[in-house]
Protein backbone atom coordinates (compact mmCIF):
# COMPACT_ATOMS: atom_id res chain seq x y z
CA UNK A 1 0.00 0.00 0.00
CA UNK A 2 2.67 2.51 1.34
CA UNK A 3 6.83 1.62 0.23
CA UNK A 4 9.40 3.40 1.94
CA UNK A 5 12.58 2.89 0.18
CA UNK A 6 14.39 2.96 3.93
CA UNK A 7 18.13 1.91 2.36
CA UNK A 8 17.37 6.02 0.91
CA UNK A 9 15.81 7.08 3.53
CA UNK A 10 18.67 5.80 5.89
CA UNK A 11 21.49 7.52 3.79
CA UNK A 12 19.33 10.46 4.19
CA UNK A 13 19.13 10.36 7.96
CA UNK A 14 22.87 9.80 8.74
CA UNK A 15 23.54 12.64 6.19
CA UNK A 16 21.04 14.82 8.29
CA UNK A 17 22.67 14.07 11.53
CA UNK A 18 26.34 13.60 10.66
CA UNK A 19 28.87 15.41 12.44
CA UNK A 20 26.08 17.36 14.12
CA UNK A 21 26.52 17.16 18.08
CA UNK A 22 23.03 17.77 19.18
CA UNK A 23 20.82 15.38 20.13
CA UNK A 24 17.30 17.39 20.59
CA UNK A 25 18.41 19.01 16.09
CA UNK A 26 19.17 15.45 15.10
CA UNK A 27 15.58 13.81 16.61
CA UNK A 28 13.92 16.98 15.17
CA UNK A 29 15.59 16.50 11.99
CA UNK A 30 14.94 12.78 11.69
CA UNK A 31 11.05 13.21 12.72
CA UNK A 32 10.93 16.07 10.18
CA UNK A 33 12.37 13.73 7.49
CA UNK A 34 10.41 10.65 8.36
CA UNK A 35 7.01 12.87 8.40
CA UNK A 36 8.06 14.52 4.88
CA UNK A 37 8.59 11.45 3.55
CA UNK A 38 6.93 8.93 4.57
CA UNK A 39 3.26 8.60 3.42
CA UNK A 40 0.31 8.23 5.29
CA UNK A 41 1.10 9.48 8.39
CA UNK A 42 -0.34 11.44 11.34
CA UNK A 43 2.40 11.81 13.41
CA UNK A 44 6.24 11.08 13.46
CA UNK A 45 8.48 11.39 16.35
CA UNK A 46 10.04 10.02 20.00
CA UNK A 47 9.37 9.87 23.63
CA UNK A 48 12.48 9.72 25.65
CA UNK A 49 13.21 7.75 28.91
CA UNK A 50 12.96 10.01 32.26
CA UNK A 51 12.57 7.99 35.32
CA UNK A 52 10.07 5.17 34.62
CA UNK A 53 8.45 6.35 31.62
CA UNK A 54 8.84 8.57 28.75
CA UNK A 55 8.20 12.34 28.28
CA UNK A 56 7.52 13.90 24.90
CA UNK A 57 10.47 14.76 22.80
CA UNK A 58 11.42 16.15 19.57
CA UNK A 59 8.34 15.39 16.37
CA UNK A 60 5.84 16.20 14.01
CA UNK A 61 2.43 15.95 13.51
CA UNK A 62 -0.36 17.26 16.16
CA UNK A 63 0.58 18.65 19.55
CA UNK A 64 1.11 15.44 21.49
CA UNK A 65 0.66 13.48 25.40
CA UNK A 66 3.35 14.67 27.31
CA UNK A 67 4.45 11.82 30.09
CA UNK A 68 3.25 8.53 29.35
CA UNK A 69 4.32 6.37 32.29
CA UNK A 70 6.13 3.05 31.73
CA UNK A 71 3.82 -0.08 30.44
CA UNK A 72 0.96 2.20 29.67
CA UNK A 73 -0.16 2.72 26.13
CA UNK A 74 1.40 1.38 22.89
CA UNK A 75 4.93 3.11 23.53
CA UNK A 76 4.75 2.27 27.46
CA UNK A 77 4.65 -1.35 26.31
CA UNK A 78 7.35 -1.08 24.15
CA UNK A 79 9.50 0.56 26.67
CA UNK A 80 8.59 -2.13 29.28
CA UNK A 81 8.84 -4.95 26.75
CA UNK A 82 11.78 -3.33 24.73
CA UNK A 83 10.73 -4.45 21.52
CA UNK A 84 9.05 -3.13 18.56
CA UNK A 85 5.01 -3.07 18.81
CA UNK A 86 3.87 -3.20 15.48
CA UNK A 87 -0.35 -2.15 16.11
CA UNK A 88 -2.39 -2.72 12.70
CA UNK A 89 -5.75 -1.10 14.34
CA UNK A 90 -5.33 0.78 17.65
CA UNK A 91 -8.62 0.80 18.77
CA UNK A 92 -8.01 -3.18 19.69
CA UNK A 93 -5.01 -2.73 21.35
CA UNK A 94 -5.30 -2.73 24.96
CA UNK A 95 -4.75 0.58 26.83
CA UNK A 96 -3.81 2.55 23.34
CA UNK A 97 -3.09 6.59 24.26
CA UNK A 98 -5.03 8.54 21.86
CA UNK A 99 -2.84 11.78 21.24
CA UNK A 100 -4.53 12.38 17.79
CA UNK A 101 -8.15 10.57 17.28
CA UNK A 102 -7.53 9.98 13.78
CA UNK A 103 -4.45 7.47 14.65
CA UNK A 104 -5.93 3.96 13.48
CA UNK A 105 -2.05 2.48 13.03
CA UNK A 106 1.37 3.00 14.95
CA UNK A 107 4.71 1.53 14.85
CA UNK A 108 7.18 1.83 17.77
CA UNK A 109 10.71 1.04 17.90
CA UNK A 110 12.48 1.22 21.17
CA UNK A 111 15.98 3.59 20.34
CA UNK A 112 18.73 2.33 22.77
CA UNK A 113 22.31 3.91 24.21
CA UNK A 114 24.92 1.75 25.89
CA UNK A 115 22.40 -1.40 25.93
CA UNK A 116 19.71 0.90 27.91
CA UNK A 117 16.27 1.90 26.26
CA UNK A 118 16.71 5.70 26.04
CA UNK A 119 13.84 6.32 24.03
CA UNK A 120 11.27 5.29 21.42
CA UNK A 121 10.45 6.43 17.72
CA UNK A 122 6.58 6.67 17.65
CA UNK A 123 5.15 6.72 13.88
CA UNK A 124 1.13 7.11 13.82
CA UNK A 125 -1.17 6.58 10.85
CA UNK A 126 -4.92 7.46 9.80
CA UNK A 127 -4.60 4.50 7.93
CA UNK A 128 -5.57 0.83 9.72
CA UNK A 129 -3.13 -1.59 8.91
CA UNK A 130 -0.35 1.53 7.53
CA UNK A 131 2.99 -0.63 8.81
CA UNK A 132 4.37 -3.43 7.70
CA UNK A 133 7.08 -6.40 8.16
CA UNK A 134 9.14 -4.23 5.59
CA UNK A 135 8.55 -0.98 7.51
CA UNK A 136 9.05 -3.23 10.86
CA UNK A 137 12.41 -4.08 9.22
CA UNK A 138 13.51 -0.42 8.27
CA UNK A 139 12.52 1.26 10.92
CA UNK A 140 14.44 -1.02 12.74
CA UNK A 141 17.51 -0.84 10.94
CA UNK A 142 16.84 3.14 11.04
CA UNK A 143 17.11 3.16 14.78
CA UNK A 144 20.36 0.97 14.56
CA UNK A 145 22.07 3.56 12.74
CA UNK A 146 20.71 6.34 14.77
CA UNK A 147 21.85 4.60 18.11
CA UNK A 148 25.32 4.55 16.44
CA UNK A 149 25.50 8.16 15.19
CA UNK A 150 23.36 10.03 17.65
CA UNK A 151 25.54 9.46 20.66
N1 LIG B 1 -0.51 6.31 20.91
C1 LIG B 1 0.65 6.35 21.78
C2 LIG B 1 0.78 7.68 22.46
C3 LIG B 1 1.63 8.64 21.74
S1 LIG B 1 0.89 9.31 20.39
O1 LIG B 1 0.56 8.27 19.43
C4 LIG B 1 1.81 10.48 19.67
C5 LIG B 1 0.57 5.24 22.79
O2 LIG B 1 -0.45 4.54 22.92
O3 LIG B 1 1.57 5.04 23.48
Amino acid sequence: MFRTDYPVLISQAEGLIEGVPHLVANLANVSALLYTTMEGLNWAGFYLVEGEGLVLGPFQGKPACIEIPWGRGVCGTALAEDRTQLVPDVHAFPGHIACDGASRSEIVVPLHKEGKVFGVLDIDSPTEGRFSEEDRQGLEALVSMLEKQLF
